[in-house]
């Protein structure tokens, strides 16, 4: 796959950008889908039964119980050349801004400094009452982590199915997509809101979109460049074309 020249013209003269990702930029370090991850003893279950606040109230062991695996998987995996490249992408750019989807984290770890994260991150937990993040927990108690401060149940910080997005996360997003000159969207399928008008709000207040993808998706029709491959390959080599 080649970059096109228009591209790499447009990102060496770019000031602004952002860049939202999705699972499929974590798909080459093998984090496993919501969907993927529901495998064995967890097949039996349906996403509303894991990922919502109705199924914590209802049985709060079972849904602790299904983020400790997720989160134990996460803690084991490593950012691919993909995440690098985003992180070469903001030293370069003066201003970048990562918003993410994903919920492991590896965007930090591998460097990116201005993450904007929409749904949570799975390596932490919170109380379910008052909200603080909790330092120190016993992960495979057998009932579920209480708060050190209040006593209400520990829970992921993640954003389940019907709550809604971290304070300020959305409005921070928009905003960075409507002053930006470039928008990436990258290894995500466009269908989830709110993050998928986030391509739109961008394009039309002149932004030119660029679209990182193993297929088409909704947005494909509206994106500028776009690039059909996996993104621990693609972005390595954009990066290298541009500042290499
Ligand atoms: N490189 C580039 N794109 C990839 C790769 C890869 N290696 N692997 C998969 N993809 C693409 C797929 O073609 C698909 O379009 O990544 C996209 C992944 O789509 P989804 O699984 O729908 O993930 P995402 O868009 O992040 O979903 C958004 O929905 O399930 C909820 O909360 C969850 O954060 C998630 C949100």
């Amino acid at each position: 796959m080649e970059i096109p020249p228009a591209l790499i013209e447009l990102l060496r003269n770019a000031e602004r950008a952002v860049a939202l990702t999705g699972a499929g930029v974590s798909q080459e370090s093998g984090v496993p889908t919501f969907r993927d991850a529901q495998i064995g003893l967890w097949a039996q279950y349906r996403p509303e039964d894991l990922a919502t606040p109705e199924a914590f109230q209802r049985n709060p062991k079972l849904v602790w119980d299904w983020y400790a695996e997720r989160r134990a998987k996460v803690n084991t995996v490593e950012p691919n050349p993909g995440h690098h490249a985003l992180a070469e992408m903001g030293r370069r750019i003066p201003s970048f801004i990562l918003i993410t989807q994903n919920v492991d984290g590896l965007h930090q770890k591998a460097g990116s400094r201005e993450v904007i994260e929409l749904h949570g991150n799975i390596r932490r937990v919170k109380c379910s009452e008052c909200g603080q993040n909790a330092i120190r927990w016993q992960e495979n108690s057998p009932e579920v982590p209480r708060c050190f401060s209040c006593g209400g149940l520990l829970r992921p910080d993640v954003v389940w199915f019907g709550e809604m997005l971290p304070a300020g996360a959305l409005e921070a997003a928009a905003a960075a997509a409507r002053n930006c000159r470039v928008f990436f969207s990258i290894g995500t399928s466009g269908l989830v809101q709110p993050a998928a008008s986030l391509a739109y709000a961008a394009k039309s207040r002149g932004a030119a979109l660029v679209e990182i993808n193993l297929e088409p998706t909704p947005l494909t029709p509206l994106a500028d460049f776009c690039l059909h491959g996996r993104a621990g390959q693609i972005l390595p080599k954009l990066v290298g074309a541009v500042w290499g």
